[in-house]
Parts: C-alpha cells; structure tokens; sequence
C-alpha cells in the first residue's frame, strides 16, 4: 500500500518523516517512476497528473491545497475520494492576512501610501471598528476561522453561505436574498467563496454596485471570480474605495495589467495562505486513518457542488 507524494522535495521530506513515524505501514514514495502503479492508493497533489488512470486501485486523491478547481473531476474516477486540505497552518495564515487587509483597509492604508508616495501630510477622518461593517463571503473552515480572529476589534461582523449557519457574533445570511442584505451591509467585503461554476466572475459590476458607497474588497478566494474590469472601473468612479487582492486570473499578471500600478490596489502573489507541511502531514495522515477505519475524510469533497 502507498502514498505518493506529487510536489516540492522540502515539503516531501517533512511529509516522509511524518509518515515514517505515525504511519509506517504505507509506503511513502515521492518518485512516480520508481512505484509500481497497482500499488499506490493514496496521493497528493497539486494538479491531475497525466497518468491518473494508471493507479487502477487509488482510493484518496488529496489537494495539496485548500481548493480543489485546479482538479478536473472528470479525470478522476467515481470511485476516488476528492479530499481538500483542512490544516491548521492554512488556517492561521488566512487569519493573519485577512487581518492585515481588513485593518489596513480600515485605517485607510492605501491612502496614505499614495499620500506619502506624493509628499502629502494629511490625516483623514478616522471611522471606528463599531461602525465598519465587516461581510464574509463563504463561511466554511476559512470564512469562520477569519471572522473569529477579527471579533477582537469590535467590527459588526457578518457571512454569506450557501446553507443556512449559526455562528456566535456573526450575523449569517445565506441564499440569494440574503446576499442582497449582505452586500448592502458591508463596508469591507472579504471572497473566501471556492471556485465553482457558480462563483465564477461572482465579484462583477452588479455586486459591487450593491456594495455601500466607499466600500473595500478583499479578495483571498480565486482568481476567475473577479471581473478585473469591473474592479478597476468602480475604483476609478470611486464607488469603492480600495481592494486588497492576492488572487488573479491569470496569476502571474502581464505586465502593465492595471493592477500593478493602481494607486487604490494593494495585490499580492497568492501569498494570503500557503499549505504547511507539517501540520499538512498530520491532517493527510489522520485522514488515512479515518479513512481506513470506515469514516469519511475531513475535508471530502461533494462533486455535485463542486467544494
Ligand atoms: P470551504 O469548502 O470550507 O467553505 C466554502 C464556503 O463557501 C462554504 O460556506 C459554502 O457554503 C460557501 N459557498 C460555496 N459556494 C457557494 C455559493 N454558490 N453560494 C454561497 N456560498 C457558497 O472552503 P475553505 O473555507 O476551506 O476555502 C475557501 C476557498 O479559499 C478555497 O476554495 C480557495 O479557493 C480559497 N483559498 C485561497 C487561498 C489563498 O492563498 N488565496 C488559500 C486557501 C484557500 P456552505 O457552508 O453552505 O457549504
Ligand atoms: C489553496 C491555495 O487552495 O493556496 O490552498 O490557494
């Protein structure tokens, strides 16, 4: 039985550790060439290799990230499980960046950048945290984790997900209806929605003009959901503020895109949240043993709706 590893030998080598230790009775390969094919019956991933179909008895195909939309589903038999990864790491990581981009958003950041960048000494009117009201788009495992680490700072918080939640201190919208009301309620609007033939170029010129006057986004979820367009052109009406953008398509941008140089853009290289492999290997470990003990992996993945 055994687990091949697709990807960077750094993280292989803290993976094969892992699995040397907690899990020694499946064999740890990183070399595709060097396993016999019938035997692999987990592996993990990036990208669908070519050669999928060649591991007849693959039980897990794992993500080596938290999204699965770089996955062709068709390519991958009924019978594999899809696992997204749930790890701590990527966690704490979205954490932190949102904070970073909601608190710079909020404290006007990309403002006076602009302002130093042109030797201006001005203050502007400062908004309390009370009354910025925060939206979350998607309320799974990073939706809810970033929404915990801003409650601290007393901003009205809310989310928007496709099935009805509860969570203490948030106020939870779901559905069509309920994005209306979410989206006239957010000050600073955050995308954690996973890429799917729905959220595709979700972020478009209709949402933001629901958006409150002076509104900000924050876009962590992935590139094809935003019309890049749109974004530029209610930045430039000043309808929206500024946006903190870390995902784009295509990623990396062309040179001279609008975005590298718009003074209300702070963008990043899809750097919000990067896979730890420690904490990966433990959750990819735990959830072989889950597996093997008859319960379902945390993190499967439902193909009808696509995350
Ligand atoms: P989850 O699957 O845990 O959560 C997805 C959430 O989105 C759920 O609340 C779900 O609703 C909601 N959702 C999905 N489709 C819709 C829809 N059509 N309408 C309304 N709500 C919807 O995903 P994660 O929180 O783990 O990750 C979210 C995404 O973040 C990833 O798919 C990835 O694209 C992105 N990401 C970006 C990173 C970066 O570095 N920029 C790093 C890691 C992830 P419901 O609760 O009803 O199911
Ligand atoms: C992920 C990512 O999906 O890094 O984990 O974007």
């Amino acid at each position: 039985m055994t687990f091949l590893f697709n990807s960077d030998a750094r993280r292989g080598a803290v993976f094969a550790e892992a699995f040397a230790r907690d899990l020694p009775e499946v064999a740890f390969v990183t070399d595709g060439a060097m396993v016999d094919p019938d035997a692999v019956r987990y592996l993990i991933t990036w990208t669908v290799p070519d050669n999928l179909a060649s591991y007849r008895n693959l039980e897990i195909l794992f993500s080596l990230g938290a999204g699965v939309d770089q996955f062709s589903f068709d390519a991958v038999p009924a019978t594999v499980k899809i696992v997204r990864m749930v790890e701590e790491g990527i966690v704490r990581m979205m954490q932190e960046y949102v904070a970073l981009a909601v608190l710079a958003l909020h404290r006007n950041l990309p403002t006076y950048l602009a302002q130093q960048r042109g030797g201006k000494w001005l203050d502007i009117p400062q908004i309390q945290a009370g009354s910025r009201r925060i939206g979350v788009l998607g309320l799974g495992q990073l939706g809810q984790a970033v929404l915990d680490r801003l409650k601290p700072f007393g901003f009205p918080l809310a989310g928007w997900s496709r099935s009805p939640r509860q969570i203490d201190g948030v106020t939870c919208h779901h559905g069509e209806p309920g994005l209306e009301e979410l989206l006239a309620a957010s000050d600073i609007l955050i995308c954690l929605l996973p890429l799917t033939e729905d959220t595709r170029g979700f972020l478009d010129a209709d949402l933001f003009a629901k958006l409150p006057q002076g509104a900000a986004l924050v876009h962590t979820g992935r590139g094809p959901q935003l019309d890049h367009q749109a974004l530029v052109a209610a930045l430039d009406s000043s309808h929206l503020s500024a946006a903190m953008i870390d995902v784009t398509d295509p990623e990396p941008l062309p040179a001279g895109h609008p975005f590298w140089s718009h003074p209300k853009i702070i963008l990043t290289p899809h750097i919000a949240s990067v896979t730890q492999p420690a904490t990966a290997a433990r959750a990819v470990i735990d959830n072989i043993k889950r597996h093997r003990a008859g319960l379902a992996p945390v993190g499967l993945v439902d193909r009808s709706r696509g995350y």
